[in-house]
């Protein structure tokens, strides 16, 4: 079988799951560590780093561009930054980015502002994504970038074709209000801002995360914020950032399936470490709650300028859904990866539970919307779908569900948690997906009781 064909098998919870552990370190911090430490004038030691694969492929790139990266032990990383204008060109112009929409996105504002010519790629869910909301504000700024035009979707999609800048060319300013909150088209346009002549200023409807910003300020860029506007101004800047020296949060997104597992098998008690509870991560914590369950926030303090805690769930009254789910707006925007452990949840509450404002779940690894319907479909779930909302109306999943992933690892870890209160055994196929983000999934499962077969 070839490594994509991996395939769980997961078996309802038989008992209430039971433990307290750590999620892997928080990938969005991971990617943007790894590429600002590159950046930074000294060593940068980056401890806990996201295990996936999506950031082995941003430290890979990094380390392409000349940059000297080391392991200090298996989630500790020590990165002798070569400053603003040390990257080299890569011994291949051709890079890789596999899975990951935030290698590639991030990574193009950073080479669009180079003097070498390169090309980024990913894999075949990659190259479907939408690439024209960074290639079109690159190019307002003087970038030589240009993507492949996709007829259907009227966009343009990766490879991203990268000209280097020569005669001493450099970006100029940039002034973007975009349409839709993304933290991806943020942090390209700020990494290209930091190489650029003059100020860069980005509005977004909404503040989506915000680890591009809050790093910067801690490595002392001139940046400023208002909500959901960021300004760099480099004008007398000396163009240094300092090298990190931080620990990464756990990953909200991962801890986010553990609460709702917890949720869907009665009377659980679980307690997860040290996870990041930046408020622009947290709501899938206030839409559980507004649902009469959710966790307790234990908060132990900041690391590298992000703040952490405890999650508690099944003491105090959390762990149990008592009503059906409203995600709308502002909320969708601080949960859009956690969409598919709320549909989860929302499929064994009571009631219908409405999602809205879903447009960006449809341009993720998967057409999030189509696979989570056809994810509730198979487990005989009632649900409604339009082109930017889902109705799930919540009920007991049935046994013997066989469930597609389409490569995209929130799906299969959405459908093993559910699977956990189904009414007989699940069969999960393609779940090598699950490594780009958390490899660690099938152990905790594992350790808190739960039963699930992995072949393939
Ligand atoms: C991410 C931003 C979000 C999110 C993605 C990670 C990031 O994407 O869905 O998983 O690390 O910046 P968008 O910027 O496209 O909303």
């Amino acid at each position: 079988m070839p490594p994509r064909m991996r395939r769980w098998i997961v078996r309802p919870a038989t008992r209430p799951l039971r433990g307290a552990f750590r999620v892997p370190g928080d990938k969005s911090i991971s990617h943007r560590a790894l590429i600002l430490a590159s950046l930074a004038e000294g060593t940068s030691v980056l401890r806990g780093l996201s295990p996936g694969e999506d950031v082995a492929r941003t430290r890979a790139i990094m380390a392409s561009l000349g940059v000297a990266i080391g392991d200090v032990d298996e989630r500790t990383a020590q990165v002798v930054g070569t400053g603003l204008g040390g990257l080299r060109a890569p011994p291949e112009a051709t890079l890789d980015c596999g899975n990951a929409g935030t290698s590639m996105r991030l990574i193009a504002g950073v080479l669009a502002a180079q003097g070498f010519d390169t090309i980024l790629t990913g894999d075949a869910s990659l190259c479907r994504r939408p690439m024209g909301r960074i290639t079109r504000p690159l190019r307002a700024r003087g970038a030589l970038i240009e993507g492949t035009i996709d007829p259907v979707r009227r966009d343009e999609t990766a490879p991203l074709v990268i000209r280097g800048l020569t005669g001493g060319k450099r970006l100029f300013a940039s002034e973007q209000s975009l349409s839709v909150a993304s933290a991806q088209v943020k942090s390209c346009l700020l990494l290209s801002g930091l190489f650029a002549d003059g100020e860069t200023s980005v509005r977004e409807p909404t503040l989506s995360r915000d680890h591009t910003e809050r790093m910067l300020l801690a490595m002392g860029a001139p940046l400023r914020t208002m909500g959901p506007v960021s300004q760099m101004d480099p004008s007398g800047w000396d163009g240094v950032l300092a090298p990190l020296d931080i620990e990464v949060p756990g990953d909200p997104s991962a801890a986010a399936f553990w609460v709702v597992a917890a949720h869907v098998v009665e009377g659980s008690r679980v307690q997860i470490r040290g996870v990041g509870i930046n408020p622009t991560r947290t709501g899938f914590l206030e839409a559980l709650r507004d649902q009469g369950g959710g966790a307790g926030v234990v908060p132990k303090g900041e690391v590298g300028g992000e703040p952490v805690g405890d999650l508690h769930v099944g003491v105090g009254g959390t762990g149990t859904l008592r009503r059906s789910a409203h995600v709308a707006g502002e909320l969708t925007a601080r949960c859009i990866d956690e969409i598919p452990a709320l549909v989860a949840a929302a499929a064994v509450s009571p009631g219908e539970s409405r999602f809205e404002d879903l447009a960006e779940l449809r341009v993720k690894e998967s057409d999030r919307v189509a696979s989570l319907a056809a994810m509730l479909g198979a487990f005989g779930i009632e649900h409604r779908v339009s082109s930017d909302g889902m109705t799930v109306v919540g009920g007991r999943p049935r046994g013997g569900a066989v469930i597609a992933t389409h490569g995209d690892h929130r799906i299969a870890m959405a459908a093993a948690v559910l699977a956990l209160g189904a009414a007989g055994e699940t069969t999960i196929e393609d779940t090598a997906c699950v490594d780009t983000s958390d490899p660690d999934f099938v152990t905790i499962l594992r350790g808190l009781g739960g039963e699930i077969e992995v072949s393939g």
